[in-house]
């Protein structure tokens, strides 16, 4: 194990400047809105679920992104691009508040696309960045996971990789019977509040055999060692290459930490989450949130009184 010694890895530890955002999945339990729509481009309020992703990355210091697409992800990149017409279109009828809006994403950060050709695996994808990271440590952002955008997690795991080097996983406990939708990790305390070492790493455990109840969620600080041991990962669950068979090795290794993760966060790729990020989202908001929050509150009561003002919606006057 590496010794949680602040003064001397901090020293010398690379700062991490690049994200890797890997969005190729095909999106399966989204369908058929996922059909010719990325599920990272479906909307949280009014902007893409991938927006989101992107931000945090901004916000925790990473300037250089990587996203990574396949062949029915066109609308990802022209998202991040600017949109000449649309913006001469905004200018003209002096629109300056939705000029930024539509200006914002590609502001964000210095944006690079690549193809994963064939969606063979979210390790794979990440392999696919090899070449764009080189010898540095980056962070891995799953392009349909959300953390609420109140919450630091990712400049903690990225202070934590400057004290503990190796690699960093989020962790989030989650009830025993939905631990096999996980990639789940064993872990070992570090003496550290919210960080620990993780001993071992497996996908999706069959029921019974789970060694904790700590989810891997979608957040990875990892160091650019684990290319080289994804080169050279079979085929594991489902026939696809998995980052947590590669996290595995390292993990045996003792460089890989968790940190323990207690906020919020939504994996908008499915459907019960998604519709209840959009609400927690549009509640949050200033603009929206206490209509909203009026009508919600309405609606609720009204289901739990029978239902009588379900279906209420706004009706014409
Ligand atoms: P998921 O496990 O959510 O898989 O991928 P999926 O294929 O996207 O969706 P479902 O399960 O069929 O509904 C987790 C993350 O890894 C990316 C996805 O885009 C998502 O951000 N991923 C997955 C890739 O980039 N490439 C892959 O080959 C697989």
């Amino acid at each position: 194990m590496i010794a949680p010694d602040s003064t001397a890895a901090s020293a010398s530890a690379p700062t991490v400047r690049k994200a890797v955002v890997p969005a190729a999945g095909l999106g399966t339990r989204f369908l058929p809105a996922t059909k010719a729509t990325p599920k990272e481009m479906l909307p949280v309020v009014d902007k893409p679920a991938i927006q989101y992703v992107v931000e945090e990355a901004a916000a925790a210091g990473l300037d250089d992104i990587l996203m990574v697409t396949g062949r029915h992800k066109r609308a990802i990149e022209d998202h991040f691009d600017h949109a000449f017409e649309l913006e001469q279109a905004l200018a003209t009828k002096g629109d300056t508040v939705r000029l930024d809006a539509v200006r914002d994403p590609a502001r964000l950060a210095d944006i690079h696309h690549i193809r994963q050709g064939d969606p063979l695996g979210l390790g794979h994808a990440v392999l696919c960045a090899r070449h764009h990271v080189g010898n540095q440590p980056f962070a891995v952002l799953l392009g349909d996971d959300l953390i609420d955008p109140r919450e630091t997690l990712l400049s903690r795991m990225l202070e934590v990789r400057e004290r503990y080097r190796g690699s960093v996983v989020a962790l989030m406990e989650v009830d025993p019977a939905q631990i096999h939708l996980y990639g789940c990790a064993a872990v070992h305390p570090t003496g550290e509040e919210g960080v620990v070492r993780v001993t071992g790493l497996v996908e999706k455990p069959a029921a019974g055999t789970a060694p904790s109840r700590y989810a891997v969620i979608g957040r990875y600080v990892l160091d650019p060692a684990v290319f080289e041991v994804l080169a050279h990962t079979p085929p594991g669950r489902s026939g696809e290459i998995q980052l947590t068979d590669a996290l595995q090795g390292l993990a045996a290794a003792g460089t890989v930490h968790g940190v323990v993760f207690t906020g919020l966060r939504y994996d908008t790729g499915d459907k019960a989450d998604y519709l209840r990020t959009v609400v927690r989202l549009a509640c949050a908001r200033p603009d929206l949130g206490p209509e909203f929050t009026g009508w919600l509150k309405e609606f609720v009561s009204g289901l739990e009184d029978g239902g009588t003002a379900v279906g209420q919606g706004h009706r014409a006057a």
